[in-house]
């Protein structure tokens, strides 16, 4: 599914992105890259001064307390107070300097910002799946814009795997019924690596792929070549008809089951009084286990779809209900939701939402 980008991308421009330089060391192809290098190095360089100043030590005091006859007998040596608060002292402040400079670099590859475009990433034995929100599939290649962050949501149909790319300097594991998350935000056009980093079986090392960045121009002649299913969220709402949820999930408040309209990134009380937030897991677990959280005032009713619904379909049906705004106005921009293909009301501010999903 390549489509136009391999003769979009001169070779000479791929190839040289890939391979000046040393080969070992990675491109430098996202934001996070020279943050993480500029720890690496820090990290390289404390290691090699104090390897070689204690070897170099080492060397030096054999040579001027050698043995000089055969019969000498060395000094014994007691206390050193100062010595030993400097080599407890130093190799403190280093260590915190690493572990403050680590957790500021580990945050930022956490956290993702708050306006990020969403591709929903499935990994199988052996292949990567990818799903954009606006319909189009790919396996192998993953095709994304340059300088806009990405957030990969990520699970697995089967064992862990992990994402891995070198030139973005991101890497998290994939793992069956859960929903994991990276983001990256890339900054130079060009084809990368995409490898998986955890023994998944014996096809393990061919399961490998391509990071495509394009020039926005270029992306949006990608996206609108061809997703002639729809979106993801429309073909979650055609799936939620084909499965009967809307008898029981209705916009009206008198169906059985909670109102999903609006209902993306509340927080909602349970029966057993605990609050929790709706996200992505939290779908996808009432979709595969409705009783392990019931909402209060809800009847533990619904049946499990456990085997009914693929990995690719239970993310159509997230995406179908982050789709639903409240029927009644929205209580402000949500910038990261997106406007449902059966939403009934057209909301203010959701252009806004489509517009920064897929340009
Ligand atoms: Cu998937 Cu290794």
């Amino acid at each position: 599914m390549s489509r136009s980008l391999r003769t979009d991308l001169s070779k000479d421009e791929a190839g040289a992105d890939m391979w000046t330089g040393i080969p070992l060391f990675p491109d430098s192809a996202s934001t996070m890259a020279g943050r993480v290098d500029a720890l690496y190095f820090f990290l390289v360089a404390v290691s090699v001064f104090f390897s070689v100043l204690i070897a170099g030590l080492i060397v030096f005091y054999a040579v001027k307390y050698r043995r000089r006859s055969p019969d000498s007998v060395g000094a014994s040596f007691h206390g050193g107070m100062a010595l030993e608060l400097t080599w407890t002292v130093i190799p403190f402040f280093i260590t915190v300097v690493i572990f403050v400079w680590g957790a500021s670099v580990f945050f930022a590859m956490s956290r993702p910002p708050d306006e990020t475009l969403n591709i929903y990433v499935v990994g199988k034995q052996w292949m990567w799946k990818f799903q954009h929100l606006d319909g189009q599939r790919e396996i192998n290649e993953l095709h994304v814009p340059v300088g806009r962050p990405v957030k990969l949501i990520m699970t697995s149909e089967d064992v862990i795997h992990d994402v891995f790319v070198p030139a973005f300097r991101v890497k998290a594991d994939v793992l069956p019924g859960r929903y994991t998350h990276i983001w990256f935000q890339p900054t130079k056009p060009g084809r990368y690596h995409l490898f998986c980093a955890e023994y998944c079986g014996t096809r393990h090392s061919g399961m490998v792929g391509e990071v495509v960045v394009m020039d926005p121009s270029e992306y949006q002649t990608w996206l609108s070549g061809g997703a002639p299913e729809g979106s993801l969220a429309s073909a979650g709402a055609r799936l939620f008809q084909d499965l009967a949820c809307n008898t029981c999930h209705r916009p009206d408040a008198q169906g059985r089951g909670p109102v999903l309209e609006g209902l993306f990134g509340k927080t909602v009380t349970l029966q057993s009084g605990e609050t929790i937030t709706v996200d992505e897991a939290y779908v996808r677990e009432s979709i595969l286990n409705p009783s392990a959280k019931v909402t209060a005032g809800f009847q533990p009713i619904m049946p499990t779809f456990q085997g009914l619904v693929t990995e690719e379909q239970l993310l159509e049906l997230v995406e179908y209900v982050k789709s639903l705004k409240s029927l009644p106005q929205p209580q402000g921009p949500q910038p990261s939701s997106r406007v449902g293909v059966e939403s009934p009301v057209p909301q203010p501010g959701s252009r806004a939402g489509v517009e920064m999903q897929t340009r």
